[in-house]
């Protein structure tokens, strides 16, 4: 299996931050934000990475990551998107060739775990595989609602719901076999509202053909794509990092 780390977007919600670099290159206690997902694929035995990243500040990741050697990364690659604001399934869609027919553990870029998903990665064989959250403000993710009767099933996805009758984040952790890129060339960027192509519609193309398993992420997860947030990845890292010493 092979990863994939979506870098890309304005950050605009981290403005002014990420007029000084981009996003995923800015400090979560002690190190560069992209370095967590870089260090989850590491961790699950995926050392064949494709980043994917767009913006005014793309250069920075070189000088930042080389070629990814110290990181335990064997081949790094790097891919630019063309319309920062075109959505995290428009930064998908570059990863075709990279992909080259095989499956693709994706991680967004500002997402931070300490979740091991190692056994995930080695069991997976085709469809689609989420990793949900039990979040106490579901309406700033993807979510999934749970089959009644079943719950092993999801019955439906939605992004950003108002509703607040499922409170299961569809974290940025993902696995794909490569009928995703049939998927993200049938992405409308009206789906969701917000003129991006989204990832939760290619997460819900593979519900609707009935491709779709999940599982509950084990361990700790935040985004880091607004300043609480940011904050609270911060914190969580600085206390492990601090009681690991003791
Ligand atoms: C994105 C996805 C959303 C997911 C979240 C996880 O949201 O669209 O489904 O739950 O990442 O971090 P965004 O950061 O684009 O608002």
């Amino acid at each position: 299996m092979k990863g994939v780390i979506l870098a890309g977007g304005l950050g605009t919600r981290l403005y002014p931050l990420t007029h000084v670099t981009n996003k995923h290159l800015l400090p979560v206690f002690n190190k560069p934000m992209i370095f967590y997902p870089i260090d989850t694929l590491v961790s699950a035995g995926i050392t064949d990475i494709l980043i994917v990243t767009s913006g005014p500040h793309v250069g920075h990741f070189l000088g930042v990551l080389k070629n990814g050697k110290e990181l335990g990364v064997k081949h790094l690659e790097y891919a630019y998107q063309e319309k920062p604001d075109g959505g995290i399934a428009d930064a998908l869609s570059l990863a075709e060739d990279f992909a080259d027919g095989h499956s693709i553990a994706v991680i967004l870029g500002d997402n931070t775990t300490d979740a091991d998903i190692s056994t995930s990665a080695d069991s997976f064989k085709s469809g689609a595989m989420i990793f949900l959250k039990k979040v106490p403000d579901p309406h700033r993710f993807g979510v999934a609602y749970l089959d009644k009767n079943n719950s092993k099933k999801i019955a439906k996805i939605v992004e950003k719901p108002k509703d607040g009758l499922s409170d299961l984040a569809i974290t940025g952790l993902y696995m794909f076999d490569n009928n995703v890129f049939d998927f993200t060339r049938k992405c409308d960027p009206g789906w969701a509202g917000r003129g991006e192509l989204e990832i939760t519609q290619v997460v819900d193309f593979y519900l609707k053909e009935g491709q779709l398993a999940w599982e509950e992420l084990r361990g700790f997860w935040s985004d880091a794509g607004t300043f609480d947030s940011l904050y609270k990845a911060g914190s969580y890292w600085a206390k492990k990092h601090s009681s690991s010493k003791k």
